[in-house]
């Protein structure tokens, strides 16, 4: 038996009117300026990379905003109620949704993306954070967020418990026998009886099997206990790449950790979210670059958001030409506390003044996929062959720039052999070349030679 070639996976990420660095995206002629309210504008970007045959799209989410946010997360649609909508609208297309295991339980969010299963027909998947806004403590009753510890401890026993809610039944647990009246089996009725250190969950959950066995787990965390959790549970894995060095560092250190834990590495899926730029010459897809990034520059702005991975902490009340104020890091600690560093550290070993380090957030910084549309397919294959990657999100930001990438590189990703020409299933698993969880009763009982086969 021959192993299937390799082959590059693609996702789509919207934000709308724009996201984190795109305060004036929305300016864009082409973009509704409800965007990322609009449900019509979601399923046209959806059907776009469908018919692309893209792998994915993804919804990225939190749950704190205050007037600085940027203009998507401000007002923008709940994902499992917009991919609800995706589902029927799409045929071939996984759908992912952002959901947050420090304020939900484990019960609904399993029941939301089971009934996604079904809706979708085995398309679902569910990118795991633990959120880094310490401010959504205060609009789910809490005096404060999580410490890290107990945020990744009790996303790792959250998603724990989905997946053994999702095992309740067994595939053939609905006879619906009308000539024997039996509409349940109830030996393929499992309760879960979970009773955990976060949490007690009785089960079974009342939503049956989908074709794909369980959802997809993405997982986006770059702190050591981000890495584990992602090592442990994620088959995708949402993450930033600058550089092909920093991804190929990244992709190895998440595989060794996930075989360290005896997970067999292909069936993790490293797709970086990256920025396209795509011109008629590479000198002009620069200027492109250039003039979209400046034209989203905004001092301002940039020094607001600064605050965000310092839970919000306002800079503004700073001198600006003093240096950056390293004693912020104390509000990151249950916030983007990764990011936090990453910024103090950088303001420390260059000497930067507060106003330099809001400077450099905000200043344009060349995307590695950027070019001519050969250039920039030549750059996705050299990181893939590299095993920097193994796909890309790729972010869908001014319309016309996004139909260039799908119209120009993703055919040639074709031509060469990298990308797919026709959906192989029309299951997200079976799209990412992922393997179907067995459902555990029905492996039990295949284990003890109790199935008749
Ligand atoms: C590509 C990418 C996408 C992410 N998307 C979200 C998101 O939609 N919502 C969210 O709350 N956090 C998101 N995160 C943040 C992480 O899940 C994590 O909470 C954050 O990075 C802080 O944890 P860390 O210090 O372990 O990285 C994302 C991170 C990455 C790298």
């Amino acid at each position: 038996m021959s192993t299937p070639k390799r082959q590059l996976k693609l996702g789509a990420v919207t934000m709308g009117v724009g996201g984190p660095g795109a305060h004036y995206q929305w300016l864009d002629q082409e973009i509704p300026g409800d965007a990322s309210v609009n449900v019509n504008w979601y399923i046209e970007q959806a059907r776009l990379a469908e018919a692309a045959k893209f792998d994915l799209i993804f919804i990225v989410d939190s749950q704190f905003i205050t007037a600085d946010s940027p203009p998507h997360y401000l007002n923008r649609l709940e994902p499992m109620t917009l991919l609800s909508a995706l589902a029927v609208s799409t045929t071939h297309l996984g759908l992912v949704a952002t959901m947050t295991t420090s304020y939900n339980d484990p019960f609904n969010v399993a029941r939301r993306l089971a009934s996604l299963e079904l809706i979708s027909g085995g398309r679902s998947g569910w990118n795991v954070v633990t959120s880094g806004d310490a401010g959504a403590a205060a609009n789910f009753s809490r005096q404060e967020h999580f410490d890290y510890d107990t945020r990744y401890a009790r996303g790792l026993e959250f998603v724990r418990v989905a997946q053994g809610l999702w095992d309740s039944y067994e595939a053939d647990a609905f006879p619906r026998d009308r000539a024997t009246r039996t509409f349940l089996d109830v030996s393929r009725q499992h309760a879960l009886n979970h009773n955990g250190e976060h949490f007690q969950v009785a089960g079974p959950l009342n939503v049956s099997r989908s074709p794909q066995g369980q959802p997809v787990i993405f997982q986006a965390g770059d702190s050591e206990q981000g890495r584990d959790l992602g090592a442990a549970i994620g088959e995708g894995i949402f993450t930033h790449a600058a550089s092909i060095e920093q991804g190929h560092a990244f992709y190895a250190d998440l595989k060794a950790r996930a075989i360290a834990k005896g997970r067999e590495p292909d069936h993790i899926v490293v797709m970086p979210g990256v920025r396209v730029f795509v011109g008629d010459t590479d000198a002009e897809a620069r200027e492109i670059e250039r003039e979209i990034q400046l034209s989203d520059q905004d001092f301002d702005r940039a020094l607001a958001e600064l605050g965000r991975p310092f839970a919000w902490h306002d800079f503004r009340q700073y001198d600006l030409d003093a240096p950056f104020p390293q004693e912020a890091l104390v509000y990151a600690e249950r916030g983007f506390r990764t990011q936090a560093e990453n910024i103090a550290r950088t303001a420390k070993d260059n000497d930067f003044s507060l106003r330099q380090t809001a400077q450099l957030i905000s200043s344009p910084k060349p995307t590695p996929f950027a070019g001519a549309p050969e250039t920039v397919a030549s750059e996705i294959q050299r990181w893939f062959d590299a095993r920097a990657l193994d796909g890309l999100n790729i972010h869908i930001g001014r319309p016309s720039q996004w139909r260039r990438f799908l119209t120009e590189v993703v055919p040639i990703l074709q031509d060469r052999g990298v990308f797919r020409t026709e959906y192989e299933s029309t299951t997200l698993r079976g799209n990412l070349g992922l393997p179907i969880p067995e459902n555990r009763y029905t492996k039990s009982r295949q284990e003890a030679g109790l199935l008749k086969i």
